[in-house]
């Protein structure tokens, strides 16, 4: 467990291959054989600019299986860099509990929460990426598709914090990751190029298109995510333009292999990025990948604040 011990967890890519297959491992070990309790008496704080479900969920019954526990802070109590600097959030939470898990806009907040803590700090999702999710989603594909190396990962719409996260992780895991985005929703630059990092070092590949078609043909797995992301509502209306014919529907999935499954991080905006059809359909597994965030998050817990910290 020392190789994670007292790390954060900013940014997916912070991981080597060797560190998230350890991740995977502990998460698949906990959900087969029990969770022990590996973190007793221990508390997380729990920071959250954003509305969440899954992941304040899942990290407060995980800490509780682990036999610790968590304490949810909302932005309206703690006012991060309003009530106080960033800075002093973190200094004074490193006196009482043993990790922060925070949801931001901004992520340079985390940065900026990791470098003044000496406790580790965890990504909850921020405008940027996601990881937590992405430990979850590599997860899934991996139960469903008995392994990562090749299998065809095929993302359908914004290159956003949600696909940012996948690109790299699927780099990582030597993963095949295609991603179509309309013109000026596409990954940025420099995900590209960390995600094809990796890839040509675990024979994995990243490609991007524009045509939803050419990324989901012969795909194992159809992934997508709501065209509008918290905190960009005011540009819902250009949103729903600018992604018009990248709805993931019926159509779209049989252009995938016929075992394809179909993959979504919610909460859904039905009707937009996909339709009741898919999500509820048999190649459906976004319950399960749900489920998995409380499985991820365990195993990425216990490994980083297990053992004395
Ligand atoms: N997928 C996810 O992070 O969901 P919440 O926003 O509900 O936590
Ligand atoms: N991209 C979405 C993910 C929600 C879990 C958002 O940021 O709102």
């Amino acid at each position: 467990m020392q190789a994670l011990l007292g790390r954060d967890l900013l940014a997916i890519g912070q991981l080597n291959p060797s560190e998230l297959e350890l991740i995977i491992q502990t998460a698949l070990s906990f959900k087969r054989d029990g969770t022990p309790a590996l973190l007793d008496g221990k508390t997380i704080a729990m920071l959250f600019e954003k509305p969440s479900l899954r992941t304040r969920v899942s990290f407060e019954v995980g800490m509780k299986q682990l036999g610790g526990s968590a304490i949810y802070l909302s932005q309206s109590e703690v006012g991060l860099g309003q009530r106080e600097p960033v800075e002093d959030v973190a200094r004074v939470l490193s006196r009482y509990v043993s990790a922060i898990v925070a949801r931001t806009y901004a992520q340079q907040a985390l940065v900026d929460l990791a470098e003044a803590a000496d406790i580790p700090v965890v990504n909850a999702l921020s405008d940027d990426e996601h990881p937590c999710q992405a430990l979850a989603d590599l997860l899934t594909i991996r139960e469903k598709k008995g392994g990562l190396k090749g299998v065809r990962v095929a993302f359908v719409g914004d290159g956003n914090n949600v696909s940012a996260s996948l690109a790299v992780a699927a780099g990582l895991a030597g993963a095949s990751f295609s991603i179509a985005s309309p013109s000026g929703y596409s990954l940025p630059e420099a995900i590209v190029r960390d995600a094809r990092n990796w890839a040509t070092r675990t024979g994995g590949s990243i490609e991007t298109y524009s045509a939803p078609e050419e990324a989901v043909r012969d795909a194992d797995v159809v992934y997508t995510d709501v065209w509008t992301s918290m905190g960009q509502e005011s540009t819902r209306r250009q949103r729903l333009e600018a992604f018009t014919g990248y709805q993931v529907d019926l159509g779209l999935m049989a252009l995938a292999r016929p075992d394809a499954i179909f993959m979504h991080d919610l909460p859904a905006h039905r009707g937009e990025e996909t339709v009741d059809s898919v999500i509820d359909g048999p190649q459906s597994v976004v319950f399960d990948q749900a489920e998995n965030r409380l499985h991820a998050q365990k195993a990425l817990l216990a490994l980083i604040m297990g053992e004395g910290s």
